[in-house]
């Protein structure tokens, strides 16, 4: 797309699944495979935006232009996300973050024994309801993942969260989602309109995030 409507902005994208460490050797993820969020970051990028990606592990090449900040936890993508906001103009967070990790990282490899073993788990940081919180000037997007009741959910979390927009995926359907290259998705804005989309490549419909987020910030939600 020659059309760089998104030169004026400096957007902060978050992507893949956070991995909290149990010890030196293994650790607690999920299935998030960065795609969503790279898809995003390479069409800002392609538009003229100042991309920073902070990016938990995976296994995607890192978008031409594009600013890659790799963490690997849910409280280094914090640091990384808390460091970059007051300089950005556009925050998606397309990121799957642990909501907890182990209380106890172990210093040597857990070795096996003939008990069961119990894993204590404490709270990670929500970097999303922080955002809400400390939001000045920026326009701030969050993503939902649910497997049940998914525009209650969704409601609940734009509000609770202070988003200008939530981009709700049912994760249960297919093509949407974990993994896959497409998503489907419903969007969601604090006064609980609800704009459902068809199924799409994940390229695609970051091009139409974009374009909300263009809408938001000209003052007009829908088009
Ligand atoms: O990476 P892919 O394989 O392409 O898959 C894409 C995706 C399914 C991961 C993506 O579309 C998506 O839905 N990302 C958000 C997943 C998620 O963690 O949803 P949630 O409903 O648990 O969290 C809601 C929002 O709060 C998210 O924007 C999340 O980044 C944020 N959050 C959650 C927990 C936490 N501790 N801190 C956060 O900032």
């Amino acid at each position: 797309k020659p059309n760089k409507d998104l030169a004026w902005s400096k957007v902060l994208v978050t992507a893949g699944g956070t991995r909290e460490p149990i010890d030196p050797v293994r650790y607690i993820s999920n299935r998030s495979s960065g795609k969503m969020g790279y898809a995003l970051a390479e069409t800002a990028s392609n538009r003229g935006a100042e991309v920073y990606l902070v990016s938990a592990p995976t296994r995607l090449a890192v978008p031409d232009g594009v600013n890659i900040i790799n963490v690997e936890t849910a409280e280094q993508m914090y640091q990384a996300v808390m460091d970059l906001y007051p300089r950005m103009d556009v925050v998606i967070k397309a990121a799957a973050v642990a909501d907890y990790r182990p209380r106890v990282v172990a210093a040597q490899k857990i070795k096996k024994n003939n008990a069961d073993l119990v894993l204590e788990l404490e709270k990670n940081p929500d970097i999303l309801m922080e955002l809400g919180k400390q939001k000045k000037h920026q326009l701030l997007v969050g993503f939902a993942a649910e497997t049940e009741d998914l525009i209650n959910n969704a409601r609940e979390k734009i509000n609770k969260k202070n988003l200008d927009m939530l981009v709700a995926n049912d994760v249960t359907k297919t093509g949407a989602g974990f993994g896959s290259d497409t998503n489907v998705v419903n969007i969601l804005y604090p006064d609980g309109s609800v704009e459902p989309l068809p199924l799409m490549d994940k390229l695609a419909l970051s091009e139409v995030i974009w374009d909300k987020v263009l809408q938001l910030k000209a003052g007009k939600k829908i088009d």
